[in-house]
């Protein structure tokens, strides 16, 4: 199946960007990691980021229309943005809900999320593993919602 795994402001910088919160890798590399573990799993992974809202919920409306389910890891975005949270709760398709650092731990505005309700989960705190988690998950539910219809 086609998963879309988007990545908001910010994440363009992963690998000089706070290293000591978010690691050393630069998203390219967490994305072809992703892409071989996808490939194993029999999923198509397409990958988009970027810095402006809007262009975010350009492309989850667009995925809608190919895409089984998305990754979201939306930044920043993740702690106001009615309008992404309005965006994937009217696409339908399953989202999972992704940080690499643990936003529980952090500073308080971190501590909400108004994007988690319409998010089928979150994952927060493992790094470049919260992604290969928020797969696991998403090919989980893919998987059993096949075997319900
Ligand atoms: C983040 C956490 C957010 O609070 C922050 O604004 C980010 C990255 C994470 O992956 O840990 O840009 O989403």
């Amino acid at each position: 199946m086609k998963i879309l795994v988007i990545n908001g402001p910010n994440l363009n910088l992963l690998g000089e960007r706070e290293p000591n919160i978010y690691g050393g890798d630069t998203l390219d590399s967490i994305n072809a990691e992703l892409r071989d573990k996808a490939e194993k799993m029999g999923h198509e992974l397409s990958f988009f980021q970027s810095n402006s809202e809007g262009a975010l919920i350009d492309a989850l409306h667009a995925s809608r229309l190919d895409c089984a389910g998305a990754i979201f890891n939306a930044g920043a975005y993740t702690h106001y943005s009615y309008a992404l949270r309005d965006a994937i709760s009217a696409i339908k398709i399953p989202v999972v809900e992704v940080h690499l650092s643990n936003v529980n731990s952090r500073d308080e505005f971190r501590k909400t999320s108004v994007i988690a309700p319409v998010c089928i989960g979150s994952i927060a705190g493992f790094g470049k593993y919260s992604y290969h988690l928020a797969l696991d998950a998403l090919d989980n539910r893919l998987r059993s919602a096949g075997e319900n219809k």
